[in-house]
């Protein structure tokens, strides 16, 4: 049997994808449809290949599909033995881009489900509904950020949702032990942190990452790094400095005001209130399973 091919990257495949086929798909020819398994793209190839199935199956197409390996060039010599094609399709369908698509998406922009191939879109819809969560917990040391996410790990993990910690102090233990705490060096800290949330994220993980991220313009800057990919929470643990002096757990507190410790978050480094949480925990006045609860509630909200 033969058919006729279809390559792309199709992240997603939408109406223009489609209205190339639908001459062949018209004559009754049955479709090959190739994949290129980019790993740079926002949707897995195996996603990708699900949305195609699905509205294949819809549209009762006969039509075999597959994920192959990037394409560097097409080579061919003379007589083939099969037809290469331009297709030509109606502007207002040609005008559709897979990037407009994505920037609808992570804009929150609903009239992507309209452009997106009929049966395709139910696939990416639950897909896109199954993101990865990433609360992002800002504060002072010892303000409770570990404690907290510690408490909600403990709880999703009961309920058998997938969830990982990442925590400023561990962290600094192994992947960024080569930082200090001058300012560049937390926002290289802070930029690492940020890589292993989104790819933690992007398969569906509620990450719990608690770092002191004391500037505003790097919270802003993991914000727009992380909604990319999942669904961000910022959550300020808030502690005045006076009660975590007293709580100094690590008696690192102690240390920055003699001056053993420099650069100190709170004594001798800065701490900008975060302006855009979406949540605040109020530690000095609550408990640490008030707090969790607060925590859980707002990831519940989104259907976990
Ligand atoms: S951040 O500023 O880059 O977000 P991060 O959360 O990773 O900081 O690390 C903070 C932890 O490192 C603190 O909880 C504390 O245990 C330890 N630490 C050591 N030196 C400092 C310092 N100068 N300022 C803040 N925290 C420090």
């Amino acid at each position: 049997m033969k058919r006729a091919v279809f390559i792309g990257r199709f992240a997603p495949f939408h109406k223009g994808h489609l209205s190339l086929m639908q001459k062949k798909i018209d004559e009754g020819i049955p479709l090959l449809i190739l994949i290129r398994d980019t790993h740079y793209d926002s949707y897995s190839a195996e996603i990708r290949k699900r949305m195609i199935q699905a509205c294949m199956k819809k549209l009762k197409v006969n039509a075999k599909i597959m994920i192959i390996d990037d394409v560097e060039s097409f080579n061919y010599g003379r007589g083939v033995g099969y037809e290469v094609c331009e297709i030509e399709v109606i502007p207002e369908l040609k005008k559709i881009s897979a990037t407009n698509i994505r920037n609808m998406i992570d804009e929150g922009d609903d009239s992507w489900k309209k452009l997106v191939a009929p049966g395709a879109d139910k696939v990416l819809k639950d897909y896109l509904s199954r993101k990865g969560v990433v609360v992002w917990f800002t504060g002072l040391s010892c303000a409770g950020k570990t404690t907290i996410a510690d408490a909600v790990s403990d709880t999703l993990r009961k309920k058998e949702i997938r969830c990982e910690r990442l925590d400023g102090d561990i962290l600094r233990e192994h992947i960024t032990k080569d930082l200090g705490f001058s300012k560049k060096d937390r926002e290289k800290n802070l930029e690492r942190a940020t890589f292993i949330a989104k790819i933690l994220a992007r398969n569906g993980v509620v990450v719990l990452s608690s770092f002191i991220t004391p500037y505003e313009f790097i919270r802003r800057k993991i914000r727009t790094e992380l909604e990319k990919e999942a669904t961000f929470i910022e959550v300020y643990v808030k502690a005045s400095l006076e009660t975590c002096k007293k709580r100094d757990y690590k008696g690192l507190y102690e240390k920055a005001e003699k001056g053993i410790i420099k650069n100190f978050t709170g004594i001798s480094d800065p701490f900008e209130e975060p302006e855009n949480a979406d949540l605040i925990l109020d530690t000095e006045n609550k408990t640490v399973e008030e707090c969790s609860e607060e925590v859980l509630r707002f990831i519940e909200k989104l259907k976990y």
